[in-house]
């Protein structure tokens, strides 16, 4: 039997309920890790982590906008009283924003921000004490491709994603010296509800065509599935990644090497 590869690991997942970040949390669990399922939308949470308990492993719901400051800090510490110990940090949640500069209004460049990034910051300042008290760990902040390329009529979302991998690195060379590991993880375009209105949109009005035109982008021909990214997750999660920090890791069909 080949061994499990997060045995006695705990993670904490946000916007795990849906996605990339559900099936994120499914992989770790099947790997051994016991698993909190963060996201604002609460029936999504406790909908994943029962489907996850059904399989036997460990998994908590916690509801919280990783936005807010005093809900982060309740939630996470409430997922770590009930994991007992907080190893592992996927700041996964994220939400889209579409528009050239001049179309973005103010209000959904704020919105991009305070949840792409402000909700990193926030997740892994009340992470960090208890995963250096496990004795080190490994955050991953989810990215895009939108930071390593331009996309078109993406401004906010670009510079959000952006951002993620420049606050990536600084807390890489911060926490390298508690044991903590910290990388961005950069997806290709995976169908997931997050897309949908960009697919629609790109498609004019079809998401199939959407799809299509989409998938053309890439030299691999297709999308990724969210599952092709939570393998990435899980090599920068566990102790195959014992070298790498401070990088931006590309999951993304060969989109970026073009
Ligand atoms: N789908 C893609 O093509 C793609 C590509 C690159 C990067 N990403 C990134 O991957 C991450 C997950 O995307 P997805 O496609 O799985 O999206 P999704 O919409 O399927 O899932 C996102 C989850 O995050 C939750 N969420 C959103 N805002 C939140 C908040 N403020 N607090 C707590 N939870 C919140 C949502 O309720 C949802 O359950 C995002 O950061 C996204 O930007 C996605």
């Amino acid at each position: 039997m080949s061994r499990m590869r997060l045995e006695g690991h705990a993670a904490l997942i946000t916007g795990a309920g849906s996605g990339i970040g559900r099936a994120t949390a499914e992989l770790f669990a099947a790997e051994g890790a016991g698993v909190a399922i963060l996201d604002r939308d609460g029936q999504a949470a406790e909908s994943a982590a029962s489907d996850i308990s059904a399989t036997g492993a460990e998994a908590h719901p916690v509801v919280a906008d990783v936005s807010s400051a005093e809900e982060i800090a309740r939630a996470v510490g409430r997922a770590a009283r009930l994991l007992g110990r907080l190893d592992i940090l996927y700041n996964n949640a994220g939400v889209g924003s579409s528009g050239s500069v001049v179309d973005t209004t103010e209000e959904d460049w704020d919105r991009c921000f305070a949840v792409n990034v402000k909700g990193t910051y926030l997740t892994s300042r009340a992470a960090i004490p208890h995963l250096e008290s496990a004795g080190g760990g490994s955050i991953i902040n989810q990215a895009s491709v939108a930071a390593l390329v331009g996309i078109q009529g993406f401004a906010a979302y670009c510079a959000a994603k952006g951002a993620v991998v420049s606050l990536t690195r600084a807390m890489a060379i911060d926490l390298a010296p508690v044991g903590i590991r910290v990388n961005a993880l950069c997806p290709g375009t995976v169908y997931t509800p997050l897309m949908e209105p960009l697919m629609r949109e790109r498609g004019g009005g079809s998401i199939e065509r959407g799809l299509e035109i989409t998938a053309a982008k890439y030299p691999i021909g297709r999308l990724g599935t969210p599952m092709e990214i939570a393998r990435a997750a899980l090599f920068l999660a566990s102790d195959d990644s014992s070298f790498v920090t401070g990088t931006a890791f590309t999951a993304d069909g060969g989109m970026t090497a073009q």
